[in-house]
């Protein structure tokens, strides 16, 4: 039994990495989540089969309610809110490692046999540590995204002393622990950990907030290969360290495309200054969708930029619809997409492919930058952030430094959004008052509806 039971958890393993390997296309992508999901299969099937699991009712209750609870999320949740889903599901993931981990200590504590070895002592320390600050950290992640809480940052008197004790504590509790200080300093350690994830996440608001989730989902991972060598569970020390890995290029991948480092995300409080600006003493150009549709129409190009509002609309099937009846005009239609528009990696790209709009119209920011001052009307559906110039050249902004979309250098930009609201990093938008710059105030989907219907009828 032990051989197939590894041989599942190598089949598993080795899915995993096809999976991820296979989710890096949109081609692929769909194939590699299946991939993943029966491989995820595999594991439990594996795991359930191990010599150990005495008594299966109490596990039969959790695959019910994990399942009822999965199915309803994966059903009910919009695509809006995946980060904070993310947050939760990290949340948990630490907790149940830390969970475990905490079982296996007092398992030690029982039993009569032999004294844990120090290796083993130190895994359930760190599953401790790094399971408390997931669990704490991503709730309160998914608190601001949920906006159970402002997504402003929070910060308290000498917050990051606050955190380095924090810290410390948690380090000096690991150490005590595995030098067999005992289970009262697991649970000292856990609580202080327990306060560190609060107090990493609290100060961290405004654009940052998806970095620190997908910073927590790299530290799941780890707390869950922790856990696994605590275990001695192979897959759950590969899928663990999977998910670390790919979680920390993740993070890194997010940070350089806001031009910002994780430790600035971490430990700035960015957004804290930010403001949202008066607008009342500037002027705006408010359109319609027949003037719009008139302006489209004798365009030799089209570039559409897709931002969160187009997903909050629901709008990319009818961006699709629009994009068919430019082509039947002679209109060149292009898609610029900005790597963080919306509110998660490729999410821009996921909408437009459900609405199959083909790949090859889609260019990434370095392709499409150098076009713009060529282009005739530039299309802004939801976009606010990654088209904000101050990224250029407002030192003072927080999107500072941020590589933007050059859509102001387009000439003419029409911007669909419903106010003068500003965007998730909470500031004004310069682009808006252009001289180039006419503003379609509604819901994105109406706004195109009414667009492609006007062009119809011309
Ligand atoms: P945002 O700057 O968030 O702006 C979205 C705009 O959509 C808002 O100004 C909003 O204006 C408009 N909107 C909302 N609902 C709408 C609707 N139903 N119809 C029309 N418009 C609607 O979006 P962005 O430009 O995509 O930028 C993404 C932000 O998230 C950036 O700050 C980025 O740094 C941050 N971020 C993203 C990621 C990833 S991985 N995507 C990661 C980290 C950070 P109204 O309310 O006036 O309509």
């Amino acid at each position: 039994m032990e051989s197939i039971i590894q041989t599942a958890y190598l089949l598993a393993s080795v899915s995993f990495i096809v999976a991820i390997k296979m989710l890096g296309s949109p081609k692929t992508a769909r194939t590699g989540n299946l991939l993943g999901a029966a491989g995820m299969f595999l594991g439990i099937i594996a795991t359930l089969l191990h010599r150990e699991v005495v008594r299966y009712e109490w596990i039969a209750a959790g695959l019910a309610v994990g399942t009822g609870l999965g199915a309803w999320m994966a059903l009910s949740v919009q695509m809006t809110a995946m980060p904070q889903m993310v947050a939760i599901l990290n949340g948990f993931g630490g907790a149940a490692s830390a969970l475990v981990a905490i079982a296996e200590a007092e398992r030690i504590l029982l039993s009569t046999s032999s004294e844990a070895a120090y290796f083993t002592l130190s895994t359930i320390g760190l599953s401790v540590l790094i399971g408390a600050v997931t669990f704490s950290g991503s709730f309160i992640a998914f608190a601001k995204l949920q906006e159970l809480i402002t997504g402003r940052p929070i910060t308290f008197p000498l917050h990051h002393y606050q955190s380095l004790i924090l810290l410390i504590a948690s380090i000096v509790g690991t150490i005590g622990y595995t030098l067999g200080g005992g289970t009262l300093l697991l649970y000292g350690l856990s609580a202080a950990a327990f306060l560190l994830g609060l107090w990493i996440a609290l100060p961290v608001g405004g654009a940052d907030m998806p970095v620190i989730v997908s910073f927590l989902n790299s530290l799941s991972g780890l707390a869950a290969a922790a856990t696994g060598f605590v275990l001695n569970n192979y897959l759950l020390i590969i899928s663990g360290t999977l998910v670390g890995a790919s979680g920390l290029i993740l993070t890194q991948i997010m940070s350089k495309a806001m031009n910002r480092s994780l430790w600035s995300v971490l430990f700035s409080a960015v957004g804290k200054s930010s403001a949202t600006g008066t607008t009342q003493d500037k002027n705006i150009r408010s359109t319609t969708a027949e003037d719009v549709a008139l302006m489209l129409s004798y365009a030799r190009e089209v570039v559409i930029v897709p931002g969160y509002g187009m997903a909050v609309a629901q709008a990319q099937h009818a961006v699709k619809k629009l994009m068919d009846a430019l082509t039947v005009k002679d209109v060149r239609v292009r898609f610029a997409i900005h790597p963080v528009a919306g509110r998660m990696p490729g999410h821009m790209n996921v909408l437009l492919a459900e609405a199959d709009i083909p790949y090859e119209h889609l260019y990434e920011m370095e392709q499409i930058n150098p076009d713009f001052p060529q282009v005739d009307t530039v299309l802004v559906i939801g976009a606010n952030d990654v088209v904000n110039p101050a990224a250029r050249k407002d030192t003072s902004s927080p999107l500072y430094g941020m590589p933007i979309l050059d859509v102001d250098k387009a000439k003419t930009v029409i911007v669909l959004k419903r106010s003068m609201n500003p965007g998730f990093a909470g500031v004004e938008n310069e682009l808006f008052y252009q001289q180039n710059t006419y503003m379609l105030f509604g819901d994105a989907r109406q706004s195109i509806e009414a667009i492609t219907q006007a062009l119809k009828n011309m």
